[in-house]
């Protein structure tokens, strides 16, 4: 049922206590919620929902509208909400008791499960959060090279943590290497501690790792920066680069792992990084992520191999959790079955096939650059879009209104965001959005 349906309903009178409910608890998170919402992204007001349930490629909201999620909850749900096979795993687990600290069965076979899938690990270390995983990752190639700076690529995005926010979202291109922090309240003594390059201009990269070489600890970069998929040559530039310096190179997986293949980018794109980060699909919707490399690194973290003087401190009350590695095993074998990566690539596709088609048709420049299994809508005529200073020319304000039309007709996105796209996702969906894409265009070309 579509926004302006349930509207019609409401006003029928059946309906008028449910979008009250709606309403009183968007108006409830405004009081008590900083922000009203759960991080600095909240929808416009017109269109601002509260999930009451999540079923394979839909949730449903408070006021029992269905929409098609392409958001889904920022990348985790890559199987769909409530996967039959996840919550029947997840419920037995539970039922043993939801954390112990200690060793237990489903994350020592989840560690297995993700050293075979993954090309550079020899071992994982679990985290809570991908934030953490980055943040622990970087810490690692201190530890490791006896260095202190970090380069991240313009544009990319590597969580929270007070190493990772520079350079992520400047209103204009930096002045390379330096970066500017993108939130208040980071310590004036990191400035200078993490460096930043153009992503996809290899030489440019090049040179600033070779000029700063004696100071790097870690190059980490998404492979997939956002939207933007590496030119040919750009990984595998950073990957001689690093590897002459000695270098640890950190390949962020967060997005990437288990979506946009089964072994992630480095499968995608034919680089093996010295490190690489996972979380969102890796854990089946639960909360976990890890680090995965080979033993000369992660040794560092081995309290019996290594002297405590050289020893990486790396953990966390939830982090070897039971329920989400049990969530995480069920989700994988899920992924591993036959077919799982060709029906993303069909329906994400279709998708980014068509968009641009039915935005031509009203006028609009849109393409979809990424991946099939997540890419994004930028209204832009610059082509090819390779760089952070590309996607600056991406008209957002055009975006969010187009998004929000297709909120009103029931398509979940998040505004100037990803697409991200499920295993549930079916082709009827995909008519049902072109359908409500057509019409968003039409509507915001009057
Ligand atoms: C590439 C990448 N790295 C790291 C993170 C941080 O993960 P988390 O939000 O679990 O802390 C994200 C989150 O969106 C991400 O997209």
């Amino acid at each position: 049922m579509c926004y302006h349906e349930c509207q019609d309903d409401a006003s029928k009178g059946g309906k008028r206590a449910e979008l009250n409910r709606q309403a009183d608890l968007v108006e409830r998170a405004g009081r008590y919620l900083a922000g009203g919402g759960l991080g600095l992204f909240v929808l416009p007001p017109e269109v601002n929902l509260v999930v009451a349930e999540g079923r394979g490629g839909h949730v449903i909201d408070a006021n029992g509208r269905d929409f098609i999620d392409y958001h889904l909850g920022s990348g985790p749900a890559l199987l769909g909400h409530a996967h039959p096979e996840i919550v029947a795993a997840v419920g037995r687990q539970l039922s043993k008791g939801s954390t112990y600290y200690f060793l237990n069965e489903p994350v020592i076979r989840l560690a297995e499960r993700l050293v075979n899938a993954i090309p550079c690990a020899e071992q994982v270390h679990f985290t809570g959060s991908g934030s953490e995983a980055t943040f622990f990752a970087m810490r690692l190639a201190r530890a490791v090279t006896g260095r202190d700076k970090i380069l991240k690529f313009e544009g990319g995005w590597h969580g929270v943590s007070d190493y990772s926010l520079w350079g992520t979202i400047p209103p204009r291109p930096s002045r390379y290497p330096d970066a500017e922090p993108d939130t208040l309240g980071i310590p004036a003594a990191l400035r200078g501690q993490v460096l930043v390059a153009p992503f996809n201009d290899a030489a440019r990269a090049v040179e600033i790792i070779d000029r700063h070489a004696g100071e790097l600890a870690a190059v980490i970069v998404e492979p997939l920066e956002r939207v933007l998929t590496p030119v040919p040559g750009f990984l595998e530039a950073l990957r001689d680069a690093t590897r002459r310096h000695e270098i640890v190179l950190i390949f962020d997986e967060v997005v990437t792992g288990f979506r946009i293949a089964w072994g992630g980018a480095q499968e995608r794109y034919g680089v093996t990084p010295d490190l690489a980060t996972y979380g969102k699909a890796m854990s089946g919707g639960f909360p976990m992520a890890a680090i995965a490399g080979p033993n000369r690194i992660m040794k560092s973290l081995d309290a019996h191999r290594t002297d405590r003087r050289h020893l990486v401190w790396a953990s966390g009350t939830l982090s070897g959790n039971p329920i989400s590695a049990t969530a995480g095993l069920t989700a994988l074998d899920l992924l591993s079955r036959p077919g799982t990566y060709d029906h993303l690539h069909k329906i994400g596709g279709r998708l980014r096939r068509e968009i641009p088609k039915i935005g031509a048709r009203y006028g609009f420049a849109a393409q979809t650059p990424g991946e099939d299994a997540v890419f994004g809508v930028r209204f832009t005529s610059r082509e090819p879009l390779r760089s952070w200073e590309d996607l600056l020319t991406a008209d957002k304000d055009l975006n969010l209104r187009w998004s929000v039309e297709l909120l009103r007709r029931g398509i979940l996105v998040n505004p100037n965001e990803k697409f991200y796209i499920s295993v549930a996702h079916t082709d009827a969906d995909v008519d049902r959005t072109l359908e409500a894409c057509d019409q968003a265009f039409a509507t915001i070309a009057r």
